[in-house]
């Protein structure tokens, strides 16, 4: 039997119309809207494609929105500085450097500059330590992950005490993943196994899982027999895999072979359409929450 698809595109719409209704309160309350900069740095394809969908739902949604593009030459201290400049505005609300930067830029100098109070890519180690203590304690939960868990509460997966298996250790998927689904509460309680290019039969790993996460980067990793039939199913990969002359658009695959694994599994995410769009969501809630935040401790009710 074939699987149930779980329309990333539709749960995302879902999502944002609450926000939208959230920026008309904000507006109403305070007579300020959530603001967002995105920093672009070179012209990597699929960077500047992510970036675009982003400023266009933030502007969408009503938010002050700001776009940086900067060369892929600018020199780490101009970028810093730019950072600064958006700390410090208080128009500005959640600060996003679209990753990976070029060779010469350290990422991670970076990552600590952006102010942890405006930092809704949640990368700040100050948020990811505080994601790992979890509860009260999150502030910004990452967006792909974060996108991910709501997939699966959204979509009545049961992942207390299941086995979840997450593919590829990344530090905007994989690593934080696996912390959220084993934190105690509802999009956790999960027995998670972290695996990645290092893992000894990955595929048998694979077959353990009742909810299966991959975000390795590697196109048609995951194939059905590495699937637990009924299993979850959920493809982080956004593979470039050839271009469409007629569209004028790539040919994107993920990291599962998805015609044959939509046989054996109980629930699958497409690529395009499923974890993209939430992850955009995420961090659109993410924006609105710190202005909230920020709001409140502006007028005095923090
Ligand atoms: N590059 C790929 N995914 C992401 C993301 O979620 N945030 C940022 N800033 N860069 C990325």
């Amino acid at each position: 039997m074939s699987a149930t698809i779980i329309d990333g595109v539709a749960m995302s719409r879902a999502l944002l119309e609450g926000l939208r209704a959230e920026v008309a309160e904000l507006r109403e309350h305070y007579g300020k809207v959530p603001g967002l900069v995105t920093i672009l740095v070179g012209e990597d394809p699929a960077s500047v494609s992510y970036v675009t969908r982003k400023t266009r739902t933030a502007h969408e949604l009503g938010f002050h929105e700001v776009q940086e593009n900067r060369p892929a030459d600018i020199s780490e201290a101009e970028l810093l500085a730019l950072i600064g400049r958006y700390n410090a505005d208080p128009d500005i609300h959640g600060i996003l450097v679209q990753l990976p930067l070029p060779k010469h830029i350290d990422e991670t100098r970076v990552l600590h500059a952006i102010d942890p109070k405006k930092d809704v890519d949640g990368f700040h180690p100050v948020n990811l330590g505080n994601l790992l203590i979890g509860g009260e304690a999150v502030t910004f939960r990452p967006c792909t992950p974060a996108g991910i868990q709501e997939m699966l509460v959204r979509s009545g997966v049961e992942l207390d005490g299941a086995e979840a298996v997450v593919v590829g250790r990344s530090n905007i998927v994989g690593k934080p993943l696996s912390v959220m689904l084993g934190q105690k509460g509802p999009g956790g309680n999960a027995t998670v196994t972290l695996a990645h290019s290092h893992t000894r039969d990955l595929a048998a790993h694979c077959r353990r899982a009742d909810v299966l996460i991959v975000a390795a980067g590697v196109p048609k990793l995951v194939k059905a027999d590495w699937i637990k039939p009924g299993a979850t199913v959920i493809d982080v990969g956004v593979n470039r895999v050839g271009f469409n002359e007629t569209t004028g658009k790539a040919i994107l695959a993920g990291d599962v072979d998805f015609a044959a694994a939509r046989e054996v599994a109980g629930k699958i995410t497409p690529v395009p359409g499923g974890v993209g769009p939430m992850t955009i969501a995420m961090l659109m809630q993410n924006t609105v929450r710190s202005a909230r935040r920020h709001l409140a401790a502006e007028n005095g009710k923090a």
